[in-house]
């Protein structure tokens, strides 16, 4: 079975090429339904289900994401193996999301992951799906690959995290977020300004035509690598209460400028604390990954640092950045190389430390 959390041993900064193993990778942990197919490391389909029904609810619905889940993993799985040319009995393994996540949505995948497996005859990879944001930045067409070790950020809707990462099978997890993720307090504010779920690509187009500057919200000072993000939402509030005494909806030019000093303000914590996890752990390499990773801002201000500091930079193609199922097919590469297979009666792990 796959062991849960730090893998110690041997840590290569460079990871050998992979087999030629033709991989499915199954991935269900919140709204997107995503199968991809992998020869190696390189992706031959992906097919991803989106899920609009929760955006009139401004949020997620476990159960909606559930019953949408069951609706669309058959045919997002044809869908997969018809664009790769593969037919089932050229699969040679199947990796599926265990966990974090929502635990229907879950419980859809990783069902539907252990029958195949089972019915096939074929081996079985439970991937943790935090590892697998991570692990995206050695995709082939995610290249040039991290070459040495690198301080990495996850950003997505339910995370915040910095690791220190030496190889797709060793990273250790140096910060998280104590309160609300990245994702999240885009699109909590938002939801605030009245703007569409998911916020954070809203926000970000708005914020193009903004000013930075109008705005400057309190931050929590936090120690160390974690971050706070949940007293953003109210420092937001408090503006727009100001902003409509006496009017019942803001103008448009306010809600670009709150978008633009909004997402200014979480970049610049998100890049302080990279910055200074990467001199801490002496790191000369950085990453980017998960949902908010597609910001146009923080995308910009991560290779700047990289240019100001002589650092390599990752960022992965957008396919690689909201859940995906190649990241979890390549996990799943990653762990069939170290011999590290799951069961079949595996239950799904809603809660998944990673150490
Ligand atoms: O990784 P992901 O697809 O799903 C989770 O595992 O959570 O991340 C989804 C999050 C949402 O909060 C969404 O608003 C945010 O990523 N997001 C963005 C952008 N695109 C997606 N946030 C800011 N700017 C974007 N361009
Ligand atoms: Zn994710």
């Amino acid at each position: 079975m796959m062991e849960e959390g730090h893998i110690s041993g041997p840590t290569p900064q460079r990871a050998a090429p992979l087999s030629d193993r033709v991989m499915l990778g199954i991935e269900s942990s919140c709204d997107d339904t995503s199968i991809a197919i992998l020869r190696g490391s390189r992706l031959l389909s992906q097919f991803t289900a989106a899920q609009h029904i929760h955006a009139k609810y401004g949020g997620v619905v476990p159960e909606f994401a559930s019953r949408a889940h069951q609706i669309h993993i058959v045919p997002v799985l044809e869908g997969a193996l018809k664009e790769a040319q593969c037919s089932l009995s050229d699969l040679e393994g199947v990796a599926y999301t265990r966990g974090p996540g929502l635990q229907g949505s879950l419980l859809v995948g990783s069902a539907f992951a252990r029958s195949l497996a089972w019915s096939l005859d074929l081996p079985l990879y439970p991937v943790h799906h935090m590892r697998a944001h991570v692990v995206a930045h050695w995709m082939e067409d995610a290249a040039p690959n991290p070459a040495e070790a690198m301080l990495a950020l996850t950003v997505s809707g339910g995370h915040t995290q910095l690791l220190d990462v030496h190889a797709p099978w060793d990273m250790t997890v140096i910060g998280t977020t104590r309160d609300d993720a990245a994702g999240e307090a885009f699109d909590k504010v938002a939801k605030l300004l009245g703007l569409d779920y998911p916020g954070g690509p809203v926000v970000d187009r708005l914020a193009g035509e903004g000013n930075p500057e109008a705005f400057t919200f309190a931050v929590p000072r936090m120690d160390g690598f974690d971050f706070s993000f949940s007293g953003l939402k109210t420092s937001v509030l408090r503006v727009l209460e100001k902003e409509l005494a006496g009017n019942t909806s803001p103008s448009q030019d306010f809600i670009r400028d709150v978008c633009a000093s909004v997402q200014a303000t979480i970049v610049s914590m998100l890049i302080g604390k990279l910055e200074a996890a990467a001199d801490h752990h002496g790191r000369k390499s950085v990453a980017i990954q998960g949902g908010v990773s597609a910001n146009s801002g923080l995308r910009r201000a991560v290779q700047e640092l990289g240019d100001r500091r002589g650092w390599s930079v990752h960022i992965p193609p957008f396919r690689y950045c909201t859940d995906n199922g190649a990241m979890i097919a390549l996990t799943g590469q990653y762990a069939a190389e170290r011999g590290e297979s799951g069961g079949w009666g595996e239950a799904p792990l809603a809660r998944w430390p990673m150490q």
